[in-house]
């Protein structure tokens, strides 16, 4: 579990934030759990770890890519639906949004939820959180906006917000973030969601559903090279922050969908033989042996539903587009 490290009002540069709660996994953390991947017999990383600032940057512009169908359509769906979410959502929620993304999304939402009780985006990147919570804030002058800095795929003491008066929590979790879960952790997130919600609480979640394999392979394999360059950055960021000699050119981006699973598996392919060092461990790579970054799971709508009912949830609503790639749900805590 993480424990906060600080929780303070943000400096002056962020003048509208209400306060920021600071529950960032520490880089003793971040060494553990790369070099514990790296020593298992088929080398994994967490895909958590992709969001460093670069990193968070660089999702932004994969979500802007032709290929990149989710971001489009799940926006879109927003924005045609938004004054029904709105009226199921109702007055003076507390939104807490997990992954808080460039922000376009919440607008959305943003526009139609005038009575908001606060606005709490929970993100890994603290320099991209703080500058998208900025941004919101001085949009939304009568918004309150208390960010939180944190790994919300593992479990934490969440603050209670007591401070704000509001009716019900609403979760919000868009993109199919989801889906870089496996459905066993899923169900586990869905149902710590749940407890975040508390009684009475929704949850408003994107979700990528099943479809033709080639459009999903097109959407990891964009052909300005973003995404190799998103997977790359891994690397890079391993380099900076402990003291690693990744050689960039010598690793290859591979991402492909596996129907069997029903989900997309990005890798890192190692192009020839080589040792990589982190600080003081030693790592050795075959030719082609491939560190295992992402996986990103595609759901039947019925079985997600199905998923979240076990989870503690019940379905109140679902939106899809007309070619049935992608859906936005609306539970509530049963
Ligand atoms: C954040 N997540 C939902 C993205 C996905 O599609 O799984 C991350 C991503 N990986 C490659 N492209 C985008």
């Amino acid at each position: 579990m993480s424990h906060p490290r600080s929780s303070q009002a943000a400096q002056s540069s962020y003048g509208y934030i209400v306060s920021f709660h600071d529950l960032r996994p520490t880089p003793a953390a971040f060494r553990q759990e790369v070099i514990a991947g790296l020593r298992r017999a088929r080398k994994a990383i967490p895909s958590k770890f992709f969001y460093d600032q670069r990193g968070s940057a660089l999702f932004d512009k994969i979500c802007q890519l032709e290929e990149y169908y989710l971001t489009r359509i799940e926006t879109d769906l927003l924005e045609r639906h938004a004054a029904e979410i709105a009226a199921l959502i109702g007055d003076e929620a507390l939104l807490i949004e997990y992954g808080s993304g460039s922000g376009r999304k919440t607008r959305v939402l943003l526009d139609q939820l005038p009575t908001l009780a606060a606005y709490v985006p929970v993100d890994i990147s603290k320099e991209h959180l703080l500058a998208v919570a900025a941004e919101l804030s001085q949009e939304y002058p009568c918004l309150r906006v208390t960010p939180v800095c944190a790994d919300y795929t593992q479990e934490m003491a969440f603050p209670d917000f007591e401070e704000f008066p509001y009716r019900r929590r609403v979760v919000f979790f868009p993109g199919s973030s989801i889906g870089n879960f496996a459905p066993d952790e899923a169900e586990i997130f869905l149902r710590r969601a749940a407890e975040v919600a508390r009684e009475n609480g929704a949850l408003l979640i994107g979700v990528d559903l099943r479809k033709d394999p080639t459009v999903i392979d097109a959407a990891y394999n964009d052909r300005q090279g973003v995404t190799a360059a998103f997977n790359l950055n891994l690397l890079r960021r391993i380099n900076a922050e402990l003291d690693a000699d990744f050689d960039l050119r010598l690793f290859d981006h591979r991402a492909f969908y596996d129907p069997t699973h029903g989900r997309v598996e990005m890798h890192l392919v190692s192009s020839q033989s080589q040792t990589v060092r982190i600080g003081d461990e030693a790592f050795s790579f075959a030719a082609g042996e491939a560190i295992h970054t992402e996986d990103s799971y595609k759901y039947d709508l019925e079985d997600f539903q199905a998923m979240a009912t076990r989870a503690g949830w019940k379905t109140k609503a679902a939106w899809q587009d007309e070619r049935r790639y992608f859906a936005i749900c609306l539970f509530t805590v049963t």
